[in-house]
């Protein structure tokens, strides 16, 4: 079965042909972040603007990179849920009416379910269940994957997310968006132990994170190198922020996973590129014996193709959507459309 899946959920115009859930035939991804740099962040009405100019041009090239013809492709997969919602629309639209136009089933696809199935993309043996963490830029999920289609999610951040952190810290110290990238860049040349930041914990929850506390630790710290007029080493700051992050994130995890018994665990979405938490992880469980999956640094950020994986699953389970399918800006991964 040949999907032909489209993502277009933030600031990347995506398309992919994708078959039987785990082979990817063509991937094309065009990307705005050149545009939204200027702003220091995505401006949702400019990235709505440009999925239309882009989208029926990604599509059509996904089709012909992949050496097919629209009559080879066997459904039509969207993301539907969650992200800016003027963004999610033209995807949506555009799925809607080439389903219309072919008769093609229409598979809607929550985005953190594709992040999840990046992997299976890139392992061909892994299967439900496992324990994943999600960390992306609007996100932080500790989620039971108890099958395709069925998610459990035991642990949240309760304000910002890890990636969104990142990119706050990365913007204060002056880097470019999106930030988390450059910060992991510029951290491995600084000493994470030359600022003491804290590693918040959430009162009533074992797995819960917090990441508001800690930004604001280093706006402050910043602040008050600027006030003094000293220089900030901004090595040392990155170091110092990415290992109180990546502790966060690693610490909940991996106490999720003793807890519930799991030994299998899975990383997804875009801070799953970054460096030290896959190192950190690499370890952890390689000490504990678990087997760990992570996504390629190609599939870790928004891409189709993950899309197009997820939505094998989601078809085989029944999820078609009717032609009346709404796009959603915030949706739990844990309900059904
Ligand atoms: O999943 P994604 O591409 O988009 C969302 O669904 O949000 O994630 C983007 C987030 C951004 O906040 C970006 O700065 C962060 O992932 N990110 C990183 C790294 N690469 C991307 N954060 C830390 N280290 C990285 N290497
Ligand atoms: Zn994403």
């Amino acid at each position: 079965m040949k999907i032909l899946a489209i993502e277009s959920s933030c600031d990347e115009t995506s398309a992919s042909i994708v078959e039987q859930g785990r082979n990817v035939l063509s991937l094309v991804v065009a990307s705005q972040i050149e545009e939204h740099k200027i702003y220091g962040g995505v401006v949702p009405e400019i990235a709505s603007r440009r999925h239309i100019e882009s989208i029926s041009g990604v599509v059509k090239k996904a089709i012909k990179d992949a050496d097919l013809k629209i009559s080879d492709i066997n459904a039509i997969a969207v993301t539907y849920a969650p992200g800016l919602i003027g963004s999610l629309l033209v995807g949506v639209n555009f799925a809607k009416g080439l389903s219309i136009s072919t008769g093609l089933p229409l598979v809607p696809v929550h985005h953190l379910r594709a992040h999840i199935a990046a992997n299976y993309i890139a392992h061909k043996d892994l299967e439900p269940p496992f324990l994943c963490l999600v960390v992306s830029g609007g996100h932080s999920h500790i989620i039971e994957v108890k099958d395709y289609t069925t998610f459990n999610i035991i642990g949240k951040t309760r304000d910002d997310a890890a990636g969104e952190a990142f990119d706050k810290a990365a913007r204060v110290m002056g880097m470019e968006y999106p930030g988390g990238v450059q910060l992991d860049i510029i951290a491995q040349k600084g000493n994470p132990y030359a600022f003491k930041l804290p590693r918040p914990k959430v009162q009533d929850s074992l797995y819960d994170f917090s990441f508001s506390g800690l930004k604001t630790a280093v706006i402050n710290q910043i602040h008050n190198y600027n006030q003094k007029g000293e220089l900030l080493c901004i090595e040392d700051m990155s170091a110092s922020f990415r290992l109180a992050v990546v502790e966060c994130l690693s610490t909940n995890f991996l106490k999720a996973a003793k807890n519930l018994g799991y030994k299998k665990l899975v990383l997804a979405g875009g801070v799953s590129a970054n460096s030290l938490l896959r190192e950190r992880l690499s370890e952890e469980c390689k000490q504990n014996k678990w087997k760990l999956y992570m996504p390629p640094l190609n599939l870790c950020g928004d891409n189709a193709a993950m899309v197009g994986s997820q939505a094998y699953y989601e078809y085989l389970y029944g999820n078609i959507a009717n032609i009346d399918l709404n796009a959603f800006a915030t949706k739990s991964i844990d309900t059904q459309i």
